[in-house]
């Protein structure tokens, strides 16, 4: 009989067999009217399929036919597993596939907008093909997007949105075995929810109304409700014109938030044990799939740069970076955990340091110099609350509901927010957020 056989799970165990795979024709080539090679991708995995005309394997026909197949066409081939005598060069698996039978399932249109060959190649390896006077397209991260159904067929694509995939999984099974419960709030609000102006807003049948920032005041407001340590996954959504390599208008945000017993530093402690546990199991179970981004995507360590740091300020991506080369220097880490950031640097929820109130109780963590987590101990007395909104220019009536969940009793609590895509784009090294969204949003992109 024959099987379906994923293209990534072929080895040499299954010499022999008859299987049936469903893949792209990546390319074809033919030797002679008489033999030709066809690689079929499949899931970023790719197999070397070979025609040779002979009663018992294919036509003259067959042949022809398979030859004529344009890239990217979507195909089925039926043949026997055999193992080569010489390692085999452009294809990830290290058999073949002797060939009886090639359907084409879908046909792609001759001419592709990206060579999914080009588009998986490391900038290294680009620049020595050029060198060597090979012809190719240096394919440039607005034409990706423009044609991300594509560029998402690379080995590397493949491989970031399997570790995103499991990034979230384990954040969840986490948070799940320490006791906390999977919540979603509203993302269509009647104010902003970190204050600034970059919300977008909205007719909310008539009411004024915004797209969420953050799940931040429903999930203390869950809080207020009983539920004790509560979790999110969910969409945030920024307005803010930030053309970087790190922001989104829209991203995926891993939300916690706790009771406090007796110190903010309970919170820091599950970050702590949460990426701990993060790391590990990433390193565990995505061993293909961090390869396959490193081939494409190799590490590169930070580059210096000198810049003074105000005590009263905010950091700046320069001195960040700084500080991740000097924590890496002095204590071998990538990743670490600055607190106690000036007040008024924070968001209008955050509790003041209780002796000194122009600090406050929050933190934020870093992976490679970059922040990836923003955290804090919130106020829950309702009164204080409205006068740091004030305070912040934020109009009280947009938030009143929130602020009088705390007047029916609520206990000290904090908590804090993870960008997805910025744990993927640090955990892979990776130049640009863009890649680690599957269709990203930034201010001049709506679209695919
Ligand atoms: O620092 P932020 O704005 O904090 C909050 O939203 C708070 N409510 C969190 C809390 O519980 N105190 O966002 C949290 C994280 C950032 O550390 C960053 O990883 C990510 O969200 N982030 C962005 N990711 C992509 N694009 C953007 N524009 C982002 N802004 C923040």
């Amino acid at each position: 009989g024959r099987e379906w056989t994923e293209v990534g799970s072929l080895t040499k165990g299954l010499e022999g067999r008859t299987v049936l795979v469903r893949g792209r024709a990546q390319t074809v080539r033919a030797v002679s009217k008489k033999m030709a090679f066809l690689i079929v991708r499949e899931k970023g995995f790719t197999v070397q399929c070979v025609l040779s005309v002979s009663p018992d394997l294919v036509s003259l026909g067959m042949v022809k036919f398979a030859t004529g197949l344009n890239r990217e066409s979507y195909v089925d081939v039926e043949g026997t597993v055999s193992v080569p005598n010489s390692p085999i060069k452009g294809a990830s698996q290290q058999v073949e596939i002797q060939v009886r039978k090639v359907y084409c399932i879908s046909k792609a249109v001759p001419t592709l907008p990206i060579n999914i060959e080009d588009a998986a190649r490391s900038e290294l390896e680009i620049d020595k093909a050029l060198q060597a006077g090979e012809q190719l397209v240096r394919v440039n991260q607005d034409t990706r997007l423009n044609f991300r159904v594509l560029d998402l067929r690379t080995p590397s694509n493949q491989g970031i949105f399997r570790v995103q995939c499991q990034v979230e999984n384990i954040f969840r099974q986490f948070l799940l075995s320490e006791g906390f419960v999977g919540i979603h709030t509203p993302k269509l609000i009647a104010g902003s929810s970190e204050g600034g102006s970059a919300v977008f807003r909205l007719d909310y049948k008539g009411q004024p109304a915004c797209l969420a920032q953050s799940p931040q005041l429903h999930k203390q407001m869950a809080i207020c409700g009983d539920f004790g340590r509560v979790f999110e996954v969910g969409p945030v959504f920024r307005a803010e014109d930030s053309f970087t390599h790190r922001h989104l208008c829209e991203f995926t945000g891993l939300d916690v938030e706790m009771e406090i017993k007796e110190h903010y530093s309970e919170v820091m402690d599950i970050v702590d044990r949460l990426f701990v546990a993060l790391f590990d199991s990433l390193n565990e179970r995505c061993q293909k799939e961090l390869e396959a981004i490193g081939k494409q995507y190799p590490f590169e360590p930070l580059k210096e740069a000198g810049i003074e740091i105000d005590p009263l300020g905010d950091l700046n991506t320069e001195s960040e970076r700084k500080l991740g080369q000097l924590v890496l220097e002095k204590y071998g880490t990538e990743f670490y955990i600055l607190h106690r950031y000036p007040l008024a640097v924070r968001p209008f929820y955050t509790l003041p340091c209780s002796d000194d109130p122009t600090y406050s109780n929050s933190f934020d963590v870093f992976i490679r110099g970059e922040e990836i987590i923003s955290g804090a101990q919130r106020v829950h007395l309702p009164d204080f609350l409205a006068t740091r909104a004030e305070a912040c220019g934020i109009d009280v009536k947009t938030i009143s509901t929130y602020v009088d969940s705390f007047r029916y009793g609520a206990p000290p609590h904090g908590g804090f927010g993870v960008g997805l895509e910025r744990v993927v784009m640090l955990f892979c090294a990776l130049n640009n957020i863009r890649k680690t969204s599957l269709f990203p949003r930034d201010p001049l992109r709506i679209a695919p």
